[in-house]
């Protein structure tokens, strides 16, 4: 039997890694490309890079409650991973495995040079993820909410969490209303929810409607030119 000489033996996997480009594998397999992966104990491994993954939109003191006063300001910045904004450009809707990450982080006005408005501080306040699994969640998609740690347990599908994102999301329980480059292209790709559509409902002007690609449900009567 013919043997290999040690230097044949090293380079063959070499040889190998370098067709595979290996050399820049180790810090592409990420999450974007395995989608979320969980514990034993099935909790959500912590999205590691999500800040390099694409940023959607930040809210500035967002909030459901009118009379809510938090005696702080906060922003929100949310991020998605790649393979699933760009399968949302094609389709307008999200592809199974997809990973949304919201941060929030204190706000703050004093600081170098600022005199006027509100940044971004360093101060991380939360950290919340949203999944959609589908052969693992009954609801298809799960609530995360990350407290310094790892990893996480799903928030149980009774939270007010998933109440809310059902009934208003704009995509697939998911508040694409928010983020600018996507609410369009859901528009176009007829996506919208029809929760989100009745939200919506006629108050919505038709420029509007023209925008987002929905019907008015009742047209303006065709008045005949005048003869
Ligand atoms: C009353 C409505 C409401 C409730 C309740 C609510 N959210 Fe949201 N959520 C929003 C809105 C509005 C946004 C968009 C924020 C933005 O534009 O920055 C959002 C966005 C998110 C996102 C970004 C991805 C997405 O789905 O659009 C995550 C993650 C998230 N919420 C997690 C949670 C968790 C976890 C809870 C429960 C602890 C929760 N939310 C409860 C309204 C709600």
């Amino acid at each position: 039997m013919k043997t290999l000489h040690p230097m044949q033996v090293l380079r063959i996997p070499v040889v190998i890694a370098m067709l595979l480009g290996v050399s820049g594998l180790s810090a592409q397999t990420r999450e974007e490309d395995t989608g979320p992966t969980y514990t034993d104990q099935g909790e959500l491994n912590l999205p590691e890079h999500y800040r390099e993954w694409v940023y959607l939109s930040s809210g500035f003191d967002m909030s459901y409650n009118p009379m809510m006063r938090m005696g702080h300001h906060m922003f929100d910045n949310v991020f998605v991973d790649p393979r699933a904004y760009r399968r949302f450009q094609e389709t307008g809707t999200w592809p199974d495995k997809t990973v949304l990450v919201m941060e929030v982080r204190g706000a703050t006005g004093k600081g170098s040079i600022n005199r006027l408005g509100q940044y971004q501080s360093t101060e991380q306040m939360g950290l919340e993820v949203h999944v959609k699994d589908e052969g693992r969640f009954p609801g298809r998609w799960a609530f995360f909410g990350f407290d310094g740690g790892k990893s996480a347990q799903m928030i149980p599908a009774t939270a007010g969490c998933y109440t809310c994102h059902q009934a208003h999301g704009a995509v697939d329980t998911t508040f694409v209303q928010f983020y600018p480059t996507l609410i369009p292209l859901a528009g176009a790709l007829g996506t919208l929810s029809k929760n989100y559509l009745k939200d919506e409902g006629s108050s919505v002007s038709t420029e509007r409607r023209a925008i987002l690609g929905t019907p008015a449900p009742h047209p303006p009567a065709v008045t005949p030119p005048p003869n």
